[in-house]
């Protein structure tokens, strides 16, 4: 299918998406290659992670606008909808500590206000970002879209309901990622590989508790790119879950370090820590169905590790 071939058969020029959360991390890798690509672009964010800074070339484009609001607030979500033509819902509370600190934000915006997107959505296009997180802890074999879903944390399990919601309705389509890394103008070092990182070049030693709990990891461009290309096969993908990354990435901690290892060469490595993970995540992935339809992620382990390497020493 030609990448210009469109969910509603309009081109990517006639098309305006309302992008929701998208002033975070994930967002404004995605947002250059949405507009790049020739779609108009509503950026629907209070910008609490970023602020304005990052986001202002953007408005040389006339085709990118942005609505400064919190989406939980009354008469947000109708209004951001007006002359949009589909919905990509990234506004969360992102990471089980967030949302352990934060239940009362949590419930209103990962679940009442995706109930309230959905509703107000129609027929157009939804495209939601939801995780890994929500497969919980699974031992053993590889989690597919079918392996029942078993969240241990607050986040998981609001992203469950979320995801429900989204395929509830006419055109709802899911993307279950795993946990992203990379750099992006609006940085998360709280991300694992992000922050085992920087760890290593900025202590040259880790110190790893449960170091044999296995986890997926994905580019955060190459989740920018996974995004794009589900608008561009949507009528293939629509009122589906899919999983998002690639087999390669499904790593242990300890590998992830030994990898850290080959490129910072007097890192020192200790895997006896005490702790756990409260979201108790320990499982690996098949990437096989969004495969099947011709995705395939692109950032080697390697290269992502190593622009971080290059710009922590920054920090
Ligand atoms: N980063 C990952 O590893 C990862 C993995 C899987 C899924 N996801 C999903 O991708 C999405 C984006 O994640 P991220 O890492 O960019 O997180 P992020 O925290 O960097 O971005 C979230 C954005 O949502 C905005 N936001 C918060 N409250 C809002 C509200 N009430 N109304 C509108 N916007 C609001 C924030 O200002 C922020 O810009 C989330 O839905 C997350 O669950 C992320």
């Amino acid at each position: 299918m030609d990448s210009s071939e469109k969910v509603t058969g309009m081109s990517t020029s006639d098309m305006h998406i309302l992008l929701t959360g998208g002033g975070g991390y994930v967002g404004m890798s995605l947002l250059p290659l949405l507009l790049n690509s020739g779609y108009g672009v509503t950026l629907l964010d209070p910008l609490y992670r970023g602020g304005l800074e990052p986001l202002l070339p953007f408005f040389r484009n006339s085709n990118f606008s942005l609505i400064k609001d919190d989406m939980c607030d009354e008469g947000v979500i109708e209004n951001a909808l007006t002359n949009v033509d589909a919905v990509i819902h990234m506004a969360a509370v992102v990471g089980y500590p967030a949302c352990q600190r934060e239940p009362d934000r949590t419930e209103k915006l990962n679940v009442a206000a995706t109930e309230k997107l959905c509703r107000l959505a129609g027929n157009r296009p939804l495209i939601f970002t939801s995780t890994g997180s929500c497969y919980g802890v699974i031992k053993g074999g590889l989690c597919t879209e079918n392996t029942p879903l078993n969240p241990v944390s607050l986040y998981g399990t609001s992203k469950v309901q979320g995801e429900n919601l989204v395929l509830s309705i006419a055109n709802g389509t899911v993307l279950r990622f795993a946990t992203a890394y990379g750099l992006s103008p609006v940085m998360r070092i709280d991300l694992l590989l992000n922050h085992l990182t920087m760890m290593a070049v900025q202590s040259r030693k880790l110190s790893i508790y449960e170091p044999s709990a296995r986890r997926t990891f994905i580019h955060v461009e190459d989740m920018a790119r996974s995004i794009l290309f589900t608008l561009n096969n949507y009528n293939r993908m629509a009122g589906e879950a899919w999983n998002v990354g690639t087999e390669e990435q499904n790593l242990t901690k300890r590998e992830i370090c030994l990898h850290l290892a080959k490129l910072i060469p007097d890192l020192e490595l200790d895997f006896e820590a005490e702790g756990s993970d409260p979201d108790a995540r320990d499982y690996a992935v098949s990437y096989e169905k969004i495969r099947s339809i011709g995705f395939e992620t692109e950032v080697p382990l390697k290269e992502g590790m190593e622009e971080l390497i290059r710009a922590y020493h920054f920090f």
